[in-house]
């Protein structure tokens, strides 16, 4: 029985009301709101969302000019999230124009250095311009992508810049390609306005903080007629802030430890002890809370050793002068004055000051304060390093030192340009990364950064629901490509990566034939499961598609990924990956080639499952559900255990599908349940859970008990069309099971299958499944360890088996076994079959005659149309 039962309570009101403050700390961190935000797909013909960007069509924004221009997709599809399923491409010169305010904007370009159709990756080599400015000349797109310095190198280039708009200027960003022989292109464009004096001098400001030139006291303006590319925007520590993580204006934070050359500094994390006190030279949208709760100091070696400075060192182009901006912020409570904590800072081995001392420059804790420094890199080769280095002061009570954050800008030269050479060609690395990109292409740590940390920034906006998970794990979340997988086999997941992939939909379009119906195999009333194939085929797979537009199917479709990408086990269906765009919510599951168990055990015209494999399954069901319970970082509560809620794949292994009602279980040792509203499916439901609306795992451990007897019994949970006695699966089998007969509703096509004492077993852990008292049913681990008892027993005892099978069918141990002692009637049996077969056609509906699973979303099922 599908039906879904839903009843409010009051305890949901609680949780409302937590998912809300959620929200609105969420919200909350978006403490700048841009005047104009523009994200615009270049080459692509239709808007579309990634979880952190509505990404636009560009063709309102490219000027009439540029009619030579092409729209063309990768040859070699784009994994990552972002504006890379297409590419505006050209051998003439194309131009992007928009009516913008006047004041400071960021400009983000985005590259996929690959081929497209006609477009040969080394053909690529252009210059930027963005009104008077020179963004890039000459720009060798596959070179600067395969000299990349991270190591995990990528065909992805970001790049980011902030200019000034004066009055009544139209931007224009045109693309113009190098030679004849090459071309232009970009895949995605961004615009975002930010406030006038967050990298620019405010010119009213007269006081001692503006930006210095190393090495004097001579005051720097970053004049508004400066543009400024952004080369580096790191945080101390190991974790990025993602773009939806910013305050606003989608920055992306990357960490400090790759350029850092002194191992033993370390990295401390202050948690919310002190709220931040913003002030007006620095205000609230400067940089995310993160950045100023995350320190760099020298660690406890470094203290005791204080020979050597701490240094960073940057790549940079040369000829360029460049803005250093470094955060600092006290939340040490041992630092409760000026003169305790004062130290030195380098910068290109110059004195940029001997008294830094941010107590003294703040007064207070939790003061976030920035620090601007000046230093002109002479031209000499291509590639300098930028050193940063910082020393504690000799006089200072504590021998260390401090720092948050970090930002290098390289500013506009006389000639309005900012463009740096093409790197040295490296064939080796060439060669290697490039075929590398050919199978996979990850994102450099920036783009990642911007890409990925941020992928469910849309959703969880829009969604209060999910905004507890932002607190739980919004970090680990990574959307990346998975690679081929050849998963089963041995006991455990074979799989390499926890990551799940993001498929456009062109690429689910392709897969299922454009939606083709013939391509369905399940209908339910959250939309259609299509067998699609990918990979040029090779792969089957099962693609749910949501009804668009359904708020509560997007609440699961988020859960179901968050919950799926961070679980992997044998026993548990695993997402492939999924798509949301287009306003299309899709996910992608490995085929399962059996279908639901719930369909080999009734309702359907499948052979019987033996008593053999029915165990089989149940273990291994049982083993995924303790893996829930148990083996996850939380306590995972699947909250819908059900026959079809069981699926089987090519060799009958058991995986448990559809985590869109899971829930994290209690987290505290003082929290015994959850309290939420009910969710789940009518005849599976735990009673105790349905009266007192607390959600413990015991709920799943009562689901799966009528699962079990779904198996034992070969009959629904709930059958309308019968005896009273009979209705309730679970009143009849206890009432049998009370007698010592459970023998008596035996699936009949189990005849003479189970060995007596394994049905005492089974029927027992089944019973203790479905006690009312959810403390007293065994956890899961229990009902794995009773199951794989059972199995084993019948395993050793099928020879006795088949001996009484031919004896006459009968289950009956006739020696001491006598409670289960049953007289077998056959027309008992046809009844039964018949009532089977009635019911299903008095409802008007085919559980699931298909070849898939109903993936169902219980929640937002229609009753009437299944
Ligand atoms: C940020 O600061 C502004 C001005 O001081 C204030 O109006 C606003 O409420 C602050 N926002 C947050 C989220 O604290
Ligand atoms: C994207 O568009 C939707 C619908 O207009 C809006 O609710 C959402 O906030 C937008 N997201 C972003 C990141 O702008
Ligand atoms: C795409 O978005 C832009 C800007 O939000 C809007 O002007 C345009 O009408 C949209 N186009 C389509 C096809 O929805
Ligand atoms: C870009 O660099 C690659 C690698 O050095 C080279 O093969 C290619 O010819 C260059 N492209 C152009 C247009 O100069
Ligand atoms: C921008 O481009 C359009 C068309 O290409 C042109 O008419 C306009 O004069 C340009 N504006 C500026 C400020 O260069
Ligand atoms: C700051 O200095 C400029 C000239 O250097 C002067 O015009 C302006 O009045 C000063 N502003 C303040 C607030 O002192
Ligand atoms: C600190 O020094 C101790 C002993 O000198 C050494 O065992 C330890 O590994 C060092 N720790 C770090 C982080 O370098
Ligand atoms: C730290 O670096 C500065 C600038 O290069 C140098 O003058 C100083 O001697 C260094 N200090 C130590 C302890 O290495
Ligand atoms: C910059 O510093 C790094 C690390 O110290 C070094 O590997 C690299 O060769 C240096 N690059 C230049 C151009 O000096």
């Amino acid at each position: 029985m599908d039906t879904t039962y839903r009843q409010s309570a009051s305890g949901t009101i609680l949780l409302l009301l937590q998912f809300w403050c959620f929200s609105f700390l969420s919200i909350a961190e978006d403490i700048y709101d841009p005047t104009e935000l523009f994200s615009i797909s270049c080459g692509s013909s239709t808007n579309f969302s990634t979880l952190d960007r509505n990404w636009t069509a560009d063709i309102h924004f490219l000027s009439p000019s540029s009619h030579l221009s092409f729209a063309a997709r990768p040859l070699t599809p784009c994994t990552e999230q972002g504006p890379y399923t297409h590419a505006r491409l050209s051998h003439s010169p194309f131009t992007y124009s928009f009516h913008l305010t006047p004041g400071p904007k960021f400009i983000r370009l985005f590259f996929y250095s690959t081929s497209y159709q006609n477009f040969n990756r080394p053909q690529a080599c252009f210059s930027v311009k963005a009104g008077p400015y020179t963004l890039l000349q000459g720009f060798n797109a596959s070179l600067n992508a395969d000299a990349d310095d991270d190591p995990s190198n990528s065909d992805i280039l970001f790049r980011e810049y902030c200019i000034n708009l004066q009055e009544g200027e139209k931007l224009n960003i045109t693309f113009i390609p190098s030679t004849t022989d090459s071309y232009a292109f970009i895949n995605g464009i961004e615009i975002v306005s930010m406030p006038p004096y967050l990298y620019y001098t405010d010119p009213d400001d007269n006081s001692s903080e503006q930006p210095q030139y190393v090495g004097t006291t001579t005051p720097y303006v970053i004049e508004n007629k400066f543009a400024l590319q952004t080369m580096y925007r790191l945080k101390a520590g190991d974790h990025t802030i993602s773009s939806s993580e910013d305050t606003g204006m989608l920055r992306t934070w990357d960490t400090d430890s790759k350029y850092l050359d002194t191992p033993s500094a370390e990295s401390y994390e202050f948690t919310a002890t002190t709220k931040l006190s913003f002030t007006k030279k620095t205000p609230n949208y400067t940089a995310p809370d993160q950045v100023f709760q995350s320190v760099r100091n020298m660690g406890m070696n470094g203290s005791n050793n204080i020979k050597n400075n701490i240094t960073w060192h940057f790549t940079v182009d040369s000829g360029f002068t460049y803005l250093l901006r470094l955060y600092f912020c006290e939340l040490n409570p041992r630092i409760d004055d000026a003169g305790l904590l004062r130290f030195i800072i380098f910068i290109q081995d110059q004195l940029a000051t001997d008294w830094a001392d941010v107590f003294l420059w703040t007064k207070n804790w939790g003061v976030p304060v920035v620090r601007e420094y000046v230093v002109i890199m002479p031209e000499n080769q291509k590639k300098v390093n930028l050193s940063l280095k910082m020393h504690p002061h000799p006089r200072s009570v504590i021998s260390d030192i401090q720092i948050n954050a970090i930002e290098i800008f390289k500013i506009s030269n006389n000639k309005d340009s900012l463009a740096g050479p093409n790197p040295d060609p490296s064939t080796q690395t060439a060669v290697v990364n490039h075929q590398d990109s050919n199978k996979k292409s990850r994102a450099s740590k920036k783009t990642l950064g911007a890409v990925t940390g941020s992928v469910f920034g849309v959703l969880l906006l829009t969604l209060f629901i999910v905004a507890f998970f932002l607190v739980k794990r919004k970090k680990n979340i990574a959307v990346e490509s998975k690679k081929h997988r050849t998963s089963r086999g041995d006991g455990s997941s074979s799989l390499p990566t926890n990551l799940c992939r993001h498929f456009s939909i062109a690429e689910i379009r392709a897969a299922t034939n454009n939606f083709d119906k013939l391509f369905v195999v399940g209908v339910g009333g959250f939309g259609d499961v299509y067998k699609g194939y990918i990979e040029d085929g090779s792969i089957p797979v099962a693609i749910k598609r949501l009804k668009p537009g359904s708020q509560q199917g997007l609440n699961e479709f988020v859960n179901e990924i968050e919950m799926l990408s961070q679980l992997r086990h044998l026993h548990l269906v695993s997402l492939i990956g999924y798509c949301y765009e287009s306003n299309e919510m899709i996910l992608v599951y490995d085929f399962m080639d059996h279908g639901t168990l719930r369909d080999h055990l009734y309702g359907a015209d499948n052979p019987p499952l033996s008593w053999n494999q029915r165990l089989q399954i149940c273990v291994g069901a049982a083993r995924g559900l303790h893996y829930l319970h148990t083996g996850a970082k939380q306590m995972i509560i699947h909250r819908d255990v059900k026959s079809t809620n069981i699926l089987l794949d090519e060799k009958w292994v058991a995986k448990v599908s559809d985590f869109g009602l899971s829930r994290i279980g209690p987290t505290g040792p003082s929290m015994t349940h959850v309290s939420t509203q009910v969710k789940g499916s009518v005849g599976y439901l735990d009673p105790e859970y349905y009266k007192r609306q607390r959600l413990t795992e015991k709920s799943d451990v009562y689901s799966y008990g009528v699962v079990l007897l779904e198996v034992l019994c070969g009959r629904q949970p709930l059958l309308r069309m019968v005896e009273k006695p009979q209705v309730s699966l679970v009143d009849w089998a206890k009432h049998w099971y009370e007698k010592g007969s459970l023998g008596e509703i035996v699936d009949p096509a189990l005849k003479g299958q189970i060995a007596p004492q394994c049905l005492r077993k089974f029927g027992e852990v089944a019973v203790s499944c479905l006690l009312e008292d959810g403390t007293q049913r065994p956890s899961m681990n229990d009902v794995v360890g009773v199951l794989e008892f059972v199995l084993q027993l019948q395993l050793q005892d099928s020879a006795n088996v088949n001996a009484v099978l031919e004896s006459g069918g009968d289950y009956e141990d006739s020696g001491t076994e006598n409670m289960f002692s049953s007289s077998h009637s056959s027309v008992h049996v046809s009844d039964y079959s018949n009532s089977s077969g009635l019911n299903t056609a008095s409802y008007g509906r085919k559980e699931s005659d298909s070849l898939l699973p109903e993936l169902v979303f219980s929640e937002i099922k229609d009753p009437k149309g299944r």
